[in-house]
């Protein structure tokens, strides 16, 4: 019922010649009944627009600035995104909140400026080391999602993703495993449930933090995990469509 979507987020990577290698790789090794898309730094924007036009791959960037234009040196905000038709955008990765400092409320504003604009937010959510083992991960990122529910309303849910985002599992090789996945992908769905359960149910909950091609499959067999939000594997086309696969075998 949910199609299942498998997206990569590229981070501070990549390169003019290795990116049309790798997208031209990945475009053509696509399975079809998922939605696929890369989420790259905004220099390439324009080279990536123009390799994938005509492809099922999609694109978009890891965040915005909230505000339409103005004296914001070094942003760039949704409308410029949408100019190099940009279909979504990341909002509120944990390497923005804790590297950049952003608070709930910015990225609720990012948001709520990213779906004016037309673009679908992902919404990034997940808990540190230190907040799991002091048994806050719901506290934790139900905060985080109720921040955005309050400046958007949660019929706005409707036309974005969330995306489960274990800080203590993004990069380390350190997998979260499908029931701990689960269980979280399960409770952020009730919370969605409590305010609007047709929003919940439509609702896609992808799980990222150390996907692999070897892990992918356990992850995306679990009842609320709708996909994949890949770093490090989605720079390798074989890894990436291999996860690609795997999501694609699920439904
Ligand atoms: P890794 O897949 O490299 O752990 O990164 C996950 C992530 O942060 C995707 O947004």
């Amino acid at each position: 019922m949910r199609k299942p979507m498998v997206a990569g987020n590229w981070k501070m990577h990549g390169h003019r010649a290795t990116n049309a290698t790798l997208l031209d790789a990945i475009v053509r090794g696509l399975p079809t009944g998922i939605d696929a898309a890369v989420y790259v730094p905004f220099p390439y924007l324009e080279q990536v627009s123009a390799l994938l036009a005509t492809t099922p791959l999609t694109w978009g960037a890891q965040t915005l600035q909230a505000a339409p234009s103005g004296a914001y040196t070094g942003e760039v905000s949704a409308q410029m995104l949408v100019e190099f038709a940009c279909r979504s955008v990341l909002v509120g990765h944990s390497e923005r909140r804790a590297l950049f400092g952003e608070t709930d409320a910015q990225i609720a504003a990012k948001f709520v400026a990213a779906q004016a604009a037309g673009l679908q937010p992902v919404l990034c959510v997940g808990e540190t080391l230190a907040q799991r083992e002091a048994g806050q991960t719901e506290a934790v990122v139900a905060s985080q999602l109720q921040a955005v529910i309050e400046a958007a309303g949660v019929e706005a849910l409707s036309h974005s993703v969330l995306a489960y985002e274990p800080v203590w599992a993004i990069g380390t090789g350190q997998t979260a495993s499908p029931a701990q996945a689960q269980a979280v992908h399960a409770f952020l769905r009730q919370q969605v449930s409590r305010l609007a359960p047709e929003v919940a149910l439509g609702l896609r909950i992808l799980y990222g933090g150390s996907v692999k091609a070897n892990n992918a499959a356990a992850l995306f067999a679990m009842a609320d995990v709708d996909g994949g939000l890949i770093g490090g594997a989605s720079l390798v086309a074989e890894e990436f469509l291999a996860i690609c696969a795997a999501a694609a075998h699920t439904r």
